[in-house]
C-alpha cells in the first residue's frame, strides 16, 4: 500500500477548487439506476469509492462511463439484482443501492455491510423502513434477501435517529412506489437535497428535503438528466484546517458556504478569518490557534462527525483545551493514538476526547485507520516538525482526490510513496518534494 511522506512544517499558500461531494455522489449513482435513460452526472470527484460504484453499476448491466469529472450511466441494461460481497466489503455505504435495486427489479441479493472502521455499522433502519414499504427481507448467513413481488407501497416512516443513509435508501425506493411515503425525523444533511433534487429532476415528486419531514408521491416512472453534484463540504473543512494548523492564507473555489455553516464558528474560535464571496471561501488563520469550545457532533445542521478528526488536529497545536463529543458514531478516535506519536496531548473517555494544546507536532510514522481520521493525520503532518510517514492511505484516497497533489498545488512538501516490495525502506530527501 502506498504511504505519504510530508515534510513540515510548511505554509500554504494559494487556491485550491473543492472537488464534488463523495457522499453525494454514491447515492445519486444509485439513483440513476431508477431512471428511464440515461443521466450525466457532472463534478464527480476521482475517488475509489466512486470507482467502486462504477463497478457495482456495471456488474448490475447499467453502461457505465466516466470521462473527467463526469459519470454517464445508462440503466436500460440492468439486469442483475445482486452486489458481490467483494465489492460490499470494499464499500460498506453500497447498501445505498438497496433501495434502487429492489425498486427497479423488484428484488435485491446483498451481503450484509457487518462493522467497520468506525465501530458496528448497523442497518436496522434501512430494513425497518424498506419492510414498512413492502420488502420482504431474509437474513441468512450474511446475506440480505430482499423481495417486493407487489411492488412497493408508500407508508409512513418515522426514523428513530435521522440516518443519512437509510433517509437516502428510502427516497429511493419510495420515488417510484405506489402511493405517498411520508419520512419524519429525516436526515436533514445537503446530501439528501442534492439525491432530492436530482431524483425531482428526473421527474420525482419529493418535498420538504432539508427539513426533518419528506413527502415522497410515488411516480410511475422517471426520466434521465443532467445534474451537477454538490461541493464536497467536508473536503472544504480539511483543507481549512490544513490551513489553521500551518498558520496559513488560503483560497477555496467552488464551495458552497451555507453548507460549511455548522463547521465555520469554530474556524473562527480558533482565530482564523473565513471570508466569503459566492462560491469562494478564504482563510487566514492566525500564527498560534485559540482554542475552541465544546465540539459536539451531532445530525447536520449540527457539526459534521467527518470533520471531527480534522478539527481535533487543530484543537491539538491550539493554546488550552477543548472538549470533543463524538455523539454519531461509537469508535470514531482512531487517530487519536496516532495523534498521541506525533507529540499530541488528548485523552479519550468513551464519547469525550479531551484535547490539551502543545505547542507543535513533531514528524513520526503514523497510520490512518480510516478515510477522515487519516486526513486528519495528514493535516498534522503539515504542521509537525520533520518527517510524517502515513501509511494506510488507501482510507484516505476513499474521500480526497489526489491530496498530495492537492496540497503540493498549495506548496506543501508531500509525496506519494509507491508500495514498496516488503523490507525496503523508503529514502527521504528533500529534493524528493518538489520532484514528487
Ligand atoms: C453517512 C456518511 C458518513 C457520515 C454519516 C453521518 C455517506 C456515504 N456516508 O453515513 O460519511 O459520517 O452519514 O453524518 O453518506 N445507524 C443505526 N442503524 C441504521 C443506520 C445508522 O444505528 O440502520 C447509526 C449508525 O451506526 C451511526 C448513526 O446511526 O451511529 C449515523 O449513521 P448514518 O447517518 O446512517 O450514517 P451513514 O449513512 O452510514
Amino acid at each position: 500500500m502506498s504511504k505519504l511522506l510530508i515534510q513540515g512544517p510548511g505554509r500554504l499558500e494559494g487556491e485550491l477548487r473543492v472537488h464534488g461531494a463523495k457522499n453525494s455522489t454514491l447515492p445519486l449513482m444509485a439513483a440513476a439506476l431508477l431512471c428511464g435513460s440515461e443521466c450525466i452526472l457532472h463534478n464527480c470527484p476521482d475517488l475509489s469509492d466512486v470507482d467502486t460504484s462504477v463497478r457495482i453499476l456495471r456488474h448490475l448491466g447499467c453502461r457505465t462511463e466516466r470521462s473527467g469529472s463526469d459519470v454517464l450511466v445508462d440503466p436500460r441494461g440492468a439486469a442483475h439484482w445482486d452486489i458481490p460481497e467483494t465489492l460490499m466489503r470494499e464499500m460498506r455505504s453500497s447498501i445505498v443501492f438497496l433501495g434502487a435495486i429492489v425498486s427497479k427489479m423488484g428484488k435485491a441479493t446483498l451481503s450484509f455491510p457487518g462493522g467497520c472502521e468506525l465501530g458496528p455499522r448497523p442497518i436496522d433502519l434501512h430494513l425497518s423502513a424498506l419492510r414498512k414499504l413492502g420488502v420482504s427481507i431474509q437474513e441468512d448467513h450474511g446475506c440480505l434477501r430482499c423481495s417486493a413481488e407487489q411492488g412497493l407501497k408508500g407508508t409512513n416512516i418515522a426514523f428513530s435517529f435521522p440516518s443519512v443513509g437509510a433517509t437516502e435508501n428510502v427516497l429511493l425506493a419510495a420515488c417510484c412506489a405506489k402511493g405517498t411515503t411520508v419520512i419524519t425525523n429525516a436526515a436533514r444533511e445537503p446530501e439528501i437535497c442534492d439525491l432530492a433534487d436530482f431524483l425531482n429532476a428526473c421527474g420525482g415528486k419529493i418535498c420538504g428535503a432539508g427539513d426533518s419531514t419528506i413527502v415522497v408521491e410515488g411516480v410511475k416512472k422517471l426520466d434521465g438528466c443532467e445534474h451537477r453534484v454538490i461541493p464536497d463540504r467536508i473536503a472544504a473543512a480539511t483543507y481549512l484546517a490544513a490551513a489553521a494548523v500551518t498558520g496559513s492564507t488560503l483560497t477555496l473555489t467552488h464551495v458552497l458556504p451555507a453548507h460549511m455553516a455548522p463547521v465555520l464558528p469554530v474556524f473562527e474560535e480558533t482565530g482564523c478569518q473565513i471570508d466569503v464571496d459566492g462560491e469562494t471561501m478564504r482563510i487566514v488563520a492566525p500564527k498560534r490557534l485559540s482554542r475552541m469550545k465544546n465540539v459536539r457532533t451531532m445530525p447536520y445542521p449540527g457539526f459534521p462527525t467527518d470533520a471531527q478528526a480534522p478539527v481535533m488536529t487543530m484543537a491539538a497545536v491550539a493554546e488550552g483545551t477543548s472538549i470533543f463529543v463524538e455523539n454519531i458514531f461509537e469508535s470514531r478516535y482512531k487517530h487519536v493514538g496516532e495523534l498521541l506519536r506525533l507529540g499530541a496531548n488528548i485523552k479519550v473517555e468513551g464519547r469525550v476526547a479531551v484535547v490539551e494544546g502543545v505547542q507543535r507536532f513533531s514528524g513520526a510514522p503514523v497510520e490512518a485507520a480510516d478515510l477522515r481520521g487519516g486526513a486528519a493525520l495528514v493535516v498534522a503532518g503539515l504542521a509537525a516538525q520533520g518527517e510524517t510517514l502515513v501509511s494506510g492511505v488507501k482510507h484516505i484516497d476513499r474521500g480526497y482526490e489526489s491530496i498530495e497533489k492537492s496540497l503540493r498545488s498549495l506548496g506543501a512538501r508531500v509525496i506519494r510513496i509507491p508500495e514498496e516490495p516488503a523490507g525496503k525502506v523508503p529514502i527521504c530527501r528533500a529534493a524528493v518534494y518538489q520532484e514528487g
